[in-house]
């Protein structure tokens, strides 16, 4: 009796380890079917043609995810804490690899900044639809 209370609790302390250790490396992209789409404007849809040209190759069509680069729709990228100005560097000067074992994120060649604005108009709208914030 005794000994199968503390199997039983070694089996739930394995577990959680193992639960803890694989968590941050859990990178694989999010099913389109689970993603809501914002009410789409003109200026959105600028957005999103900018962002399909120069960043969803990595980060994924509508924001969510591919082998290359993180979705957008992770807490991780809320705008408390990856603001605006993270979307202007990451695109002018690259990101070096701290949240996902994905690599580095290269500069993006040839972006605006009137671009990077309507990008990021895009990215917040479709957080905002799956309920990031
Ligand atoms: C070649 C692949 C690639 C392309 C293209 C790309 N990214 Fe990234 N991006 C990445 C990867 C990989 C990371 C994750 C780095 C890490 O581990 O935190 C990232 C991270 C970011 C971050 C977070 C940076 C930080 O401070 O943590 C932002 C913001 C970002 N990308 C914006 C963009 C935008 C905007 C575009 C398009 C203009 C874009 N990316 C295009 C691969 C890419």
């Amino acid at each position: 009796m005794q000994n199968s209370k503390i199997l039983r609790a070694a089996i739930a302390v394995g577990f959680a380890i193992i639960v803890a250790t694989i968590a941050p490396l859990q990178a694989a992209p999010l099913d389109p079917k689970d993603v809501v789409q914002p009410k789409m404007t003109p200026a959105l849809n600028i957005g999103k043609l900018n962002y399909e040209a120069k960043c969803a190759k990595c980060h994924g069509r509508n924001t969510v995810g591919t082998n290359k680069g993180p979705t957008f729709l992770h807490r991780v990228y809320h705008p408390g804490h990856h603001g605006d100005a993270a979307f202007y560097r990451a695109a002018k000067s690259g990101a070096r690899a701290h949240h996902w074992p994905f690599g580095n994120m290269p500069a993006v060649d040839g972006v605006t900044d009137e671009q990077i604005k309507s990008i990021i108009l895009y990215v917040r709208a479709m957080q905002k639809a799956n309920g990031l914030f």
